[in-house]
């Protein structure tokens, strides 16, 4: 199985438009910030780092857009005011908030550690709810918000204080969906399945084999096809879509595990063994 590296995509709306990404010096944050500036788009790139990762001064050279970098903790209340109050001396509207920062926590239910699990929910959930109550007063109508969830939300992965999150970023994109709808201001989440970045560098090697062997496509999935649903759903292309969930995982969520069962299956039938009862 191969998979494009570049994805062209080529949305004019979102061109001078103005959008912050958060967590953008890691994986999927950087495709999405290169997808963006390509786009035209000035993109307000945020992450712990003071500096911007060389990757994206790369992206931004040659493109039609213009990068602006801060540095924000997502779990600081104090930090999205700042940037919010920043932003409002810009005179800029703000079209756009992609809550892409996260952590992994790959601990069980009887070894998670409190200080670990509110760590999780601080980045992982709170986060992404203290920028959408900070900057979408900046937002008029036609304005987005994208969260990044991932497979982990749909399913009961093994990393309790992970998943937990992700499940209430779901309630979370929901709610503000809703509430938020009503002023032109769409909110939806992406799930991302297997997805090659420095996150997932960590990742047991036995757990990439048991998510491959579930994952419809058969293969992991690259930073720029996560960023190229992000880029859409930012645009006018998804003017109605609101309070959707797309899962980008490889067809991983889809399957819930039967994928196995269809293989196995196949394998017997390939192997003349019997694979209907007797007496059928
Ligand atoms: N890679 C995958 O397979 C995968 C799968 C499902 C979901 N996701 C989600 O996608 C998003 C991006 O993940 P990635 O794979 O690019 O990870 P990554 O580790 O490559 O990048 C995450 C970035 O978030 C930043 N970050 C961490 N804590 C932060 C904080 N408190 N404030 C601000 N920034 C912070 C990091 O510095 C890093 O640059 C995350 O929300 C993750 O949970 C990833």
């Amino acid at each position: 199985m191969t998979t494009t590296k570049q994805l062209p995509m080529l949305l004019p709306d979102l061109a001078g438009k103005t959008i912050v990404v958060t967590g953008a010096n890691g994986g999927q944050g950087q495709a999405e910030v290169a997808l963006l500036l390509a786009n035209g788009v000035t993109v307000i790139a945020t992450d712990l780092a003071e500096d911007p990762a060389p990757q994206l001064l790369a992206a931004e050279e040659g493109s039609e857009g213009a990068l602006v970098y801060r540095s924000l903790d997502v779990a600081s209340g104090a930090g999205w005011k700042d940037l919010a109050a920043w932003i409002r001396t810009g005179g800029k509207d703000l079209h756009g908030l992609v809550n892409n920062a996260g952590i992994p926590h790959r601990a069980r239910i009887n070894d998670v550690e409190e200080t670990d699990w509110n760590r999780v929910i601080a980045i992982n959930l709170t986060g992404p709810m203290l920028g959408i109550q900070t900057l979408s007063p900046l937002m008029t109508a036609g304005a987005s918000i994208v969260n990044i969830g991932s497979s982990a939300a749909l399913n009961a992965h093994y990393t309790v204080a992970y998943t937990a999150s992700k499940w209430g970023l779901r309630g979370l994109t929901h709610c503000v969906a809703t509430q938020l709808g009503p002023l032109g201001i769409r909110t939806n989440i992406v799930h991302p399945g297997y997805i090659e970045t420095p996150m997932m560098a960590a990742a047991p090697t036995v757990m990439t084999n048991a998510q491959l062997a579930l994952t419809p496509l058969e293969r992991t999935g690259q930073p720029e096809e996560i960023a190229a649903v992000v880029a859409f759903l930012l645009s006018d292309a998804a003017a109605y879509v609101c309070g959707a969930e797309i899962p980008v995982d490889g067809g991983f969520t889809s399957s819930a595990g039967v994928k196995y069962m269809s293989d196995t299956i196949a394998a017997a039938a390939a192997a003349n063994q019997p694979t209907e009862p007797a007496s059928v």
